[in-house]
């Protein structure tokens, strides 16, 4: 995944603990997002079982949903 700001860079070279409950990493939610396009909570839930615990690590989950979509679409003006 090409995240743009410095933070996810080192976030995702250290791989770091997104959801403390189920012990899923970031390069595996990545991967969810980016390898198998999928594109909501639900759908990250079900293929990883990423956040199907306190739900504490959802905010976090729907903000790389997020910084994905502002990527592809920054991406589709690029001529
Ligand atoms: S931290 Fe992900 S469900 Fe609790």
């Amino acid at each position: 995944m090409q995240f743009a700001d410095h933070n996810h860079h080192s976030e995702l070279a250290n791989d770091v603990l997104i959801c403390r409950c189920l012990k899923v990493r970031l390069s595996t939610i990545a991967d969810a997002i980016e390898v198998c396009g999928l594109n909501s909570i639900r759908d990250i839930r079900c293929a990883t079982g990423a956040g199907d615990g306190c739900t504490a690590c959802h905010i976090r989950i729907r903000q790389l949903l997020h910084q994905r979509a502002v990527e592809r679409d920054a991406a589709m003006l690029v001529p």
